[in-house]
């Protein structure tokens, strides 16, 4: 098992790739602390400690770190995942300063909150990864631009770089992973859901699919495990090859 014992944060776990995280984890032997806005749709594994939170609530985040590291005893892993992309998300000319205030509140302020409170916890240990959940959307530009998200998840890349240096030091690594477009709620409950959108998409994606959550979790797996032990400060991109894509 490549993540025994190991203690996981799991943000935005009630859905999609966080969801799907717990579930892998959860097989590899990790003890996992479950955090999300909303309950979730499906019973976690029996173990699994969720606890209810929004991570652009300061307050909240603290709270929940104390009561999952006092569950557990311990953290190890702070895997940024939960994010926000709203449909009324577009150029900066279009979008109202309330969508962007939201995107950046969840998609950035969120990690730097589980940042703030985690991160102690793993210079007590001595050892730990981070793992932040940027995007594709933070490397290229796009004609069909949902600019709130992308400078959110640009914040994302920038911060992980800083955290990777500030803290590679105490035996603690940060590493980001920009996923390509995946198949999760995320997508599907609106922008997919347009077969002429859908299908603009999926034409630039040179694997000729859409990815699946597990395409994004092992690459999680392997930097959460102590496998990746000499990597910090990476932006793995996982993709089907869609930034690679000139024409
Ligand atoms: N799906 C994609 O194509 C894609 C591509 C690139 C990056 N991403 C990123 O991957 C991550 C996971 O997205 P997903 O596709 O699994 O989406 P999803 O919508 O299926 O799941 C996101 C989860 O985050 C939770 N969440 C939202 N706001 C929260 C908050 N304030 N506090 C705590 N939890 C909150 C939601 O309740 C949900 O359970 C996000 O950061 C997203 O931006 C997704």
């Amino acid at each position: 098992m490549r993540l025994k014992n190991k203690i996981c944060l799991i943000t935005g776990a009630a859905s999609g790739m966080g969801r799907a995280a717990c579930d892998i984890f959860y097989q590899e032997g990790a003890k996992i602390i479950a955090m999300d806005v909303r309950e979730p749709e499906k019973k976690f594994h029996d173990g699994i400690f969720f606890i209810k939170a929004d991570v652009g609530n300061s307050q909240e985040v603290s709270h929940a770190i104390n009561e999952g590291v006092q569950h557990f005893g311990g953290l190890d892993v702070l895997y940024n995942n939960a994010g926000i992309f709203l449909e009324t998300d577009r150029s900066v000319v279009e979008t109202e300063p309330g969508t962007w205030e939201k995107t950046l509140d969840v998609n950035a302020k969120g990690i730097y909150l589980v940042c703030k409170y985690g991160i102690p916890h793993l210079i007590k240990r001595g050892s730990g990864s981070i793992i932040n959940i940027a995007s594709f959307v933070a490397l290229v530009g796009c004609s069909v631009p949902q600019d709130a998200y992308t400078a959110s998840k640009g914040a994302v890349l920038a911060l992980t770089k800083s955290l990777a240096v500030q803290f590679g030091p105490k035996g603690i690594r940060a590493n980001a992973i920009c996923p390509g477009p995946i198949e999760t709620p995320l997508l599907t409950q609106w922008l997919l859901k347009k077969p002429a959108e859908k299908a603009k998409r999926l034409n630039r994606i040179p694997m000729g699919r859409f990815g699946q959550t597990k395409d994004i979790v092992y690459a999680a797996l392997y930097l959460a495990s102590d496998e990746s032990s000499w990597t910090n400060g990476a932006s793995l991109v996982v993709d089907g090859g869609i930034t690679s894509n000139y024409f």
